[in-house]
């Protein structure tokens, strides 16, 4: 491996260069580990994996930044897995470029596994095994010094709270319990990345809320991906949010962004009381601001009103309401939810 590539994993935030595909510096190792900050960015570059003539991953760029947390989101064969799999090296690409603390896939693929933490989908477990003597194996295959291992399984096993299972075979434990063991094998070397591919499938409410939490304090010292079916939990969890659909990344952003971005006209739900239905849907359609009335609840005299690009409508209804002596009780902008956003982008 080359010299320089190395020196790279111990920059200090701040003075590293952003591009670490032009990047030549290389800094004062003493220094960087004074202050205990290595960066572990994530650089990916016009990654393409296809299966026959299937693009699982079609093109995609992106950069995840040390302390980041990525909630990745996509429906099924999206290609998440794929890009993970090709991130953690445990899956090539035909194309692209991943660049992983100044280090490429390419070229320095052992040196970038010892610093990923792995849970892959579907967790693959040895089922005879009993639970310390598999995280102890884990823990020795990472290269955890020997008078160590115990320590940090006696850790692993507190944090994702397999105390009272760890001397049961693998086999005999419960789905969620076996996630909670998959976890601990990620985190057992401490790694600087972690890729996490559906984290928390299979855990109880309980787990879920630890599990996020444990994820956060993680998130604030390493870089982390993390694939998720569960809308709310990349919103708990993530810093930012990318959408895959069909190899493609189709969002990328927080959720307050990717939410703003798909404002693209206001949407308010009104109750309009002592008017007549009819007359003020008429009424209402006939402002200049709006472009769209719809009933939302007929009985009660509730609307939904869309707003033409650009254009507010509040003034203008309450004013009508002024003059018809019309009386507004509810008058509600209609936030998208991500769930809506996730739906318009991915269903075709
Ligand atoms: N070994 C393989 N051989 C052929 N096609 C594959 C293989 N692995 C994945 N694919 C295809 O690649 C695409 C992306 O799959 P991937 O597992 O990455 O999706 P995903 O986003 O993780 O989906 P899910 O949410 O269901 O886990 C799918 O169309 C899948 O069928
Ligand atoms: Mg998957």
């Amino acid at each position: 491996m080359r010299k320089s590539n190395l020196l790279l994993n111990y920059v200090k935030l701040g003075e590293y260069n952003r591009n670490p595909f032009e990047n030549t510096h290389t800094k004062d190792i003493n220094l960087a580990s004074k202050i205990n900050c290595i960066i572990m960015d994530i650089v990916i570059k016009n990654l393409v994996k296809a299966y026959g003539a299937h693009r699982a991953v079609d093109d995609i760029s992106f950069e995840v930044r040390t302390g980041e947390i990525l909630g990745f989101l996509g429906p099924n064969g999206a290609g998440k897995t794929t890009t993970m799999k090709i991130i953690t090296n445990f899956l090539s690409c035909d194309s692209g470029e991943v660049n992983i603390g100044g280090l490429s896939i390419h070229e320095d693929a052992d040196e970038i596994k010892k610093s990923i933490g792995y849970l892959p989908e579907n967790n693959p477990l040895y089922y005879d095994m009993p639970v310390i003597d598999y995280l102890e194996f884990c823990g020795a295959l990472q290269h955890i010094p020997k008078e160590k291992i115990q320590q940090r399984v006696r850790e692993m096993v507190g944090i994702c709270g397999i105390s009272k299972e760890k001397h049961k075979k693998i086999g005999e434990l419960s789905k969620g319990y076996r996630q909670r063991v998959g976890l601990a094998q990620a985190m057992i070397h401490d790694p600087k990345i972690l890729v996490l591919d559906e984290p928390t499938t299979g855990l109880d409410p309980n787990q879920i809320v630890e599990i996020r939490k444990l994820i956060r304090e993680l998130g604030r010292e390493k870089t982390v991906i993390l694939s998720t079916h569960i809308l709310p939990e990349v919103e708990a969890t993530c810093d930012r949010i990318m959408i895959i659909n069909k190899g493609k990344i189709v969002a990328d952003g927080t959720a307050e962004n990717l939410k703003k971005q798909s404002e693209g006209q206001e949407i308010l739900h009104v109750k309009i009381e002592e008017g007549d239905s009819n007359s003020v849907f008429t009424a209402l359609r006939s402002l200049s601001t709006i472009a769209m009335v719809d009933f939302y609840d007929r009985s009660q005299n509730k609307f939904e009103l869309q707003s033409r690009p650009g254009c507010k409508s509040a003034k203008e209804v309450f004013n009508l309401c002024v003059q018809n002596k019309w009386i507004i009780t509810e008058l509600t902008p209609f936030e998208k939810k991500l769930e809506d956003i996730f739906r318009n982008l991915t269903i075709n």
